[in-house]
């Protein structure tokens, strides 16, 4: 489906571990559905009966190393699954998709964090999306170090969350950048703000939308 064949709008939010992505996107859901719009609120990896089953054998720690290209694939495999039941039906139905994390969060931690080749992701992005992309994306950003200190305190850490501090340098720095690369797409919100000031900082640029 063509970005100029659907009426819906596909809105992404991404950011490294512990920066405020659930309490968010909450309020993103409240403001727009106030606004009236019929939203879909989905997640990844996950969002269907099979991507969560997925998603739980990327994120349980386990015995038997998965090999990158494993975790790489298993990604894109439940990113598939998720296009054809939720996502692409939702935006062809002129519903908004709100989608806690989508691709940039493969080319940050698959790509940034495991150091898998972008192209090969590049690839398998067209080869599962075609065309589509986000129409809109926030980056909450934030330092590794506070984002993994309050991840730790919510629950037991799952099996990204136990990689070194270098690995989530790495994630950031790729999420900053693409987001330096298609400003248009990508808003970087300040997450090491007060709440407030970082729900300020959505609600201005939202607003824009509506
Ligand atoms: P979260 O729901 O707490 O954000 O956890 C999802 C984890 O999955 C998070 O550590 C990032 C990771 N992840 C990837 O490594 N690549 C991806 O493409 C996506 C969507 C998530």
């Amino acid at each position: 489906m063509r970005q100029q064949d659907r009426k819906g709008r596909f809105i992404t939010i991404e950011g490294g571990e512990g920066v405020g992505k659930s309490t968010n996107i909450q309020f993103i859901q409240r403001r727009l559905q106030d606004a009236g719009i019929d939203l879909v609120l989905t997640r990844e990896p996950g969002g269907t009966a099979l991507a969560e089953k997925i998603r739980t054998l990327l994120l349980s720690p386990s015995d038997e190393p998965i090999a990158e290209m494993t975790e790489l694939l298993l990604i894109f495999a439940a990113r598939a699954q998720h296009l054809a039941q939720v996502i692409l039906p939702a935006l062809q139905a002129g519903k908004w998709v709100l989608c806690d994390r989508f691709t940039d969060a493969t080319y940050a931690y698959q790509g940034g964090g495991r150091g898998l080749n972008t192209a090969a992701i590049a690839t398998l992005e067209s080869l599962v999306q075609n065309d589509l992309r986000p129409d809109l994306t926030y980056l909450l950003d934030l330092a590794p170090d506070i984002g993994l200190s309050r991840a730790s305190k919510r629950a037991a850490l799952d099996r990204f969350e136990l990689e070194k501090i270098e690995f989530f340098e790495r994630v950031r720095t790729v999420y900053l950048q693409r987001a330096a690369d298609e400003p248009s797409r990508c808003v970087v919100i300040d997450a090491g703000e007060p709440l407030t000031q970082v729900q300020t900082a959505i609600l201005q640029h939202l607003e824009t939308l509506l």
